[in-house]
């Protein structure tokens, strides 16, 4: 076993030790009650997380003046004494599972997720960039850069006292610290870039002027707190906004810190202009951002946290031992497993839940969406109270499960656990149902994660797998189970148009599932045989299943055109990750991944119903009528089915009479999580959730 020395060595942030290097970075998990106070849900995450060995918890975003923004609805409050109370039983739940903690305060200023959205700012201008994340959409149609008003000097000063009150108020309810948020474009970054703060007065222009809101804040601080009560800043090392802070600026920001008697720098990336080295989505690789802590820890002496796209320890470790970073943060890794520090110690690697970096349940369905924090892989997470607590069934029943995708390999997982007998029928060779699919399409490798921990936690449950069955109702009744789960997902779908027999057509899956023997992550050797598609191809189609293959086939040299009946492409992805795809497929530079080589000139056409497959290619017809020929070797259906599987003939239909009791689980059946979608974490719900039920 690799022993993480490094990581498990104590270390100082000011006078505070921490057990390990550990840090859970902000990470604000919507849970807070509608006025800000710390609620059950948030009490029940932060301590899993503690007694998951986490070493230091900065709890996220808490705004110190609700009533000119708060960055989320349900972000906690610290702008009244009334909510000590609350804040301190959070503290003494951290503080009690041997975790030290901190609250990080944050003012939204023109990014305020809050009516009336975008009140105040350092200045009163609109820098919203051209192609930004997509806000104006997931926020109901309300934008959220709304033209600020710019701050009069005595309103400044007026925020710099709250700020401070804030951080007594922390202080108070027995916090070890207190972190400020000067990263991601929040008010306090406003006026540290050039690229928000066009002030003429002495909060604005020069970098000493810039600077000297964040720098009053922690003179304040240190005045109502004391000069032990440490404090730490968390900042964007590149904004990658034109006209933003770069690194070379961060460096100098970072000394003006140190000597303002900053204790630790939690060294982050991108704003809200530029969300995605923010939020970094599914295609950035491990820990890219390392090489900013890494250049911010060259010119200072305190302590240096990266954070972004961590997950696996001995990367963490090696980070550490080669002196790039003090600390290592990790946010999204937390909601998918909070045991992550506890299973690093014990060297138990294939056991941690890595996160996947998808945003559906954490970001999409949650802040976004104004619901709660929940994770995709993890269903736990968010759902404390219905699923903490997994009971020993009161009788141990024979469980069949058929489709070992992600929701029959969950449903087997937590069967399992409970004590019941289970066996997973899977039609294919490979356990992993579509998964297999979309993690061999180039940027989407993590999926792997999951497949292969869903894989190995079965295989130690003892779960029986048998692969290359295909289920009919005829073997149900000769094994008469007690309980069927039927996982069996999605099919293609086969649609009637004239001309689909006769010229090349084929369904994605045969693209895609050509491909997996050629993945270097796939366990067992294979030919790698690809479908002869030819050099046009038209791939028909408007989510994931079409993003996917047109970026395979692009990658592959091929002129690709790919065709929705909707108005917009992947209408229902994660819009981040959205838009990473959607620059990838059309050779747009992804801020952050600006040295990968995307060169692919895939033609998204929208708003077109296809009419016809022809020798020359597809017929298409616009919303007046008009036809048109796009010119193709290949035709190319990824648009999935998911009408027909509870439907007379399907083999759920079938079973109704047959067994006594049997659930339908995942895109089998048209049932999403509320506000869900057909994805990864509709079917790890339904499968964990019936998992309980039985
Ligand atoms: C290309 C592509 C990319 C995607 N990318 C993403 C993404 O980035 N994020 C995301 O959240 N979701 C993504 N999805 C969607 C996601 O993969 C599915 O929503 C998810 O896999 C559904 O899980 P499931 O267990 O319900 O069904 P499936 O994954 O479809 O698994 C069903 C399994 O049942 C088996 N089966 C069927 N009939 C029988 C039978 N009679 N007997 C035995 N076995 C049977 C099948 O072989 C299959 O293995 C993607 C899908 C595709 C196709
Ligand atoms: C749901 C969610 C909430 C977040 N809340 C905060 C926050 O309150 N403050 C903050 O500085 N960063 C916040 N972040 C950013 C994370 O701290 C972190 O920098 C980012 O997710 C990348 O790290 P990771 O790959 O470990 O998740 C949040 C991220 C997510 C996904």
């Amino acid at each position: 076993m690799q022993k993480l020395e490094k990581l498990f060595e104590p270390i100082y942030i000011g006078k505070l030790k921490l057990k390990n290097r550990i840090v859970m970075v902000p990470t604000d998990t919507s849970s807070a009650s509608a006025y800000g106070e710390v609620t059950e849900r948030m009490l029940l995450f932060h301590e899993q997380v503690a007694k998951g060995g986490t070493g230091f918890i900065i709890v996220g975003a808490s705004t110190p003046d609700s009533a000119t923004g708060k960055p989320t609805v349900t972000a906690t409050v610290v702008d009244d004494d009334s909510f000590i109370p609350s804040l301190n039983e959070l503290a003494e739940v951290m503080k009690e599972n041997g975790a030290k903690c901190a609250v990080q305060i944050q003012h939204p200023g023109r990014q305020a997720a809050t009516p009336p959205f975008a009140q105040v700012a350092p200045s009163d201008i609109v820098t919203q960039q051209p192609g930004s994340a997509g806000h104006e959409r997931v926020y109901g149609g309300r934008r959220m850069y709304k033209i600020a008003r710019a701050l009069t000097i005595e309103e400044i000063y007026d925020l710099i006292e709250k700020f401070s009150e804030a951080a007594w108020r922390v202080q108070q309810a027995g916090f070890d610290a207190v972190e400020l948020h000067g990263a991601h474009g929040y008010l306090i970054a406003q006026f540290m870039s050039p690229a928000t703060n066009q002030r003429t007065d002495r909060f604005g222009g020069s970098l000493v002027n810039r600077m000297r809101f964040p720098l009053e804040i922690i003179a304040r601080i240190k005045e109502k707190c004391g000069e032990d009560f440490p404090v730490l800043v968390r900042y964007s090392a590149d904004e990658f906004v034109p006209g933003g802070r770069g690194i070379e600026e961060s460096k100098k920001v970072a000394r003006m810190f140190q000597d303002a008697g900053v204790a630790a720098l939690d060294i982050s990336a991108g704003t809200f202009d530029s969300p995605w080295p923010c939020m970094d989505p599914i295609y950035y690789p491990e820990g890219w951002r390392v090489y900013l802590a890494e250049e911010i820890k060259k010119v200072v002496d305190i302590p240096v946290i990266t954070a972004g796209t961590i997950r696996d320890p001995r990367f963490a470790e090696r980070v550490l031992r080669e002196g790039r970073a003090d600390l290592i943060g990790l946010s999204r890794q937390f909601l998918a497993d909070p045991e992550w520090a506890k299973k690093a110690r014990e060297g138990r690697f294939d056991d941690i839940r890595k996160c996947i970096s998808c945003l559906v349940g954490c970001w999409q369905e949650s802040l976004l969406a104004k619901t709660r924090c929940r994770c995709a892989i993890n269903p736990v997470m968010g759902n404390e109270k219905k699923f903490l607590y997994l009971k020993k069934a009161e009788k141990s029943r024979e469980v069949m499960i058929i489709g070992g995708g992600p929701g029959g390999m969950e449903a087997a997982r937590v069967c399992a656990l409970r004590g019941h007998k289970v066996t997973l029928f899977e039609k294919e060779d490979e356990l992993g149902g579509q998964l297999r699919l979309c993690c061999m399409v180039p940027g989407k490798e993590k999926i792997r994660w999951i497949l292969d921990w869903l894989r190995i936690q079965i295989d130690k449950l003892g779960v029986e797998v048998h692969l290359e069955e295909e289920i009919v109702p005829e073997t149900v009744k000769s094994l008469n189970p007690e309980v069927v789960i039927v996982a069996t997902g999605a099919g293609v779908l086969n649609p009637d148009i004239p001309g689909i027999v006769e010229e090349k057509t084929l369904p994605f899956t045969d693209v895609l599932r050509c491909t997996r023997r050629s993945c270097k992550w796939w366990p067992r050797k294979r030919e790698v045989r690809e479908v002869d598609v030819g050099e046009k191809v038209v791939v028909w189609g408007g989510g994931f299943a079409a993003a996917d293959t047109a970026e395979l086939l692009a990658s592959r040299g091929k002129k690709v055109t790919v065709i929705t009946e909707f108005p917009e492409f992947l209408p229902d992805m994660e819009p981040i990750t959205r838009e990473t795809q959607i620059f990838r497929l059309t050779g747009r530079e992804v801020p952050g991944l600006k040295n990968k080589p995307y060169k692919y000139k895939v033609e998204i056409l929208t708003g077109l119903k296809v009419t016809k497959r022809v020798k020359e290619g597809v017929v298409v017809m616009d919303k007046n009528w008009e036809e048109r020929i796009i010119p193709a070797d290949s035709l190319i259906i990824a648009i999935r089915n998911t009408e027909e599987m509870d439907a007379e003939g399907s083999l759920a239909h079938s079973l109704r009479n047959i067994v006594p009791e049997m659930y339908l689980i995942g895109d089998c059946t048209e049932i999403t999580t509320p506000g869900g979608h057909f994805n990864i974490k509709n079917a790890i719900y339904h499968g964990h959730r019936v998992g309980h039920l039985i």
